[in-house]
């Protein structure tokens, strides 16, 4: 059962993580995504920029990394603030920690929309998302081909299934154009 008086939320900068908290997330993400080899990192391709954690007392049990970056959307730049590997501790899933993660983090950023234009996801659970109302879209996408620290040039496919925005502006989303990432995909 959990108790939310023991819970805390923190908006951290990547380079003002400490070891033990390093430490914490690259365990979280071992055991979060099974699937994928983080060769003990704490990252999977690239450092974000900063994350958003959630820690019961000095333990953390969900993270959410953040990458903010201009890309461009039918050629207009946007400001577009991407989640990454959105985790929680798998002996605490479907008791409502990565709602209040998530809702949380929404909350905080909203109030940035100056800076913020949309907010963007990668998944293969748009079902959850869009309860918070993030949309499924189809793109042309370009990002830069990384894996293991190694570029390898740029990728260019059409994408419809598995990409979710948020609007947090005014600013128009323009559905089935070119999606220039500007960087490694997330
Ligand atoms: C995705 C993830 C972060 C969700 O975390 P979570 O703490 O289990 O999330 P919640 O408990 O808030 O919601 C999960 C489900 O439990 C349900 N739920 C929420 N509160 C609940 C409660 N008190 N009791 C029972 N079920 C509850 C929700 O309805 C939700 O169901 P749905 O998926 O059918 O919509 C977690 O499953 C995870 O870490 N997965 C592995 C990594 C991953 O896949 N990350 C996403 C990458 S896109």
């Amino acid at each position: 059962m959990i108790n939310y008086a023991d819970l805390s939320l923190e908006l951290i900068t990547e380079f003002q993580l400490s070891q033990e908290t390093k430490e914490q997330i690259a365990i979280l993400l071992h055991v979060a995504f099974p699937e994928e080899d983080f060769h003990g990192r704490h990252y999977f391709k690239q450092l974000p920029h900063s994350r958003f954690l959630l820690k019961d007392h000095t333990q953390l049990v969900g993270q959410i990394g953040l990458d903010f970056r201009v890309m461009t959307l039918n050629k207009q730049p946007i400001n577009v603030l991407g989640l990454i590997d959105f985790a929680i501790v798998p002996a605490l899933h479907h008791q409502g920690l990565g709602t209040f993660l998530l809702k949380s983090l929404i909350e905080q950023v909203s109030v940035l929309s100056d800076n913020i234009d949309f907010l963007l996801l990668s998944t293969d659970k748009p079902d959850f998302y869009e309860k918070f109302g993030f949309r499924l879209t189809s793109q042309y996408v370009k990002w830069l081909v990384t894996e293991e620290h190694v570029n390898y040039g740029m990728k260019e496919e059409h994408v419809g299934h598995c990409l979710m925005y948020k609007p947090l502006a005014n600013k128009e989303w323009v559905e089935n154009s070119v999606l220039e990432m500007m960087g490694y995909w997330y």
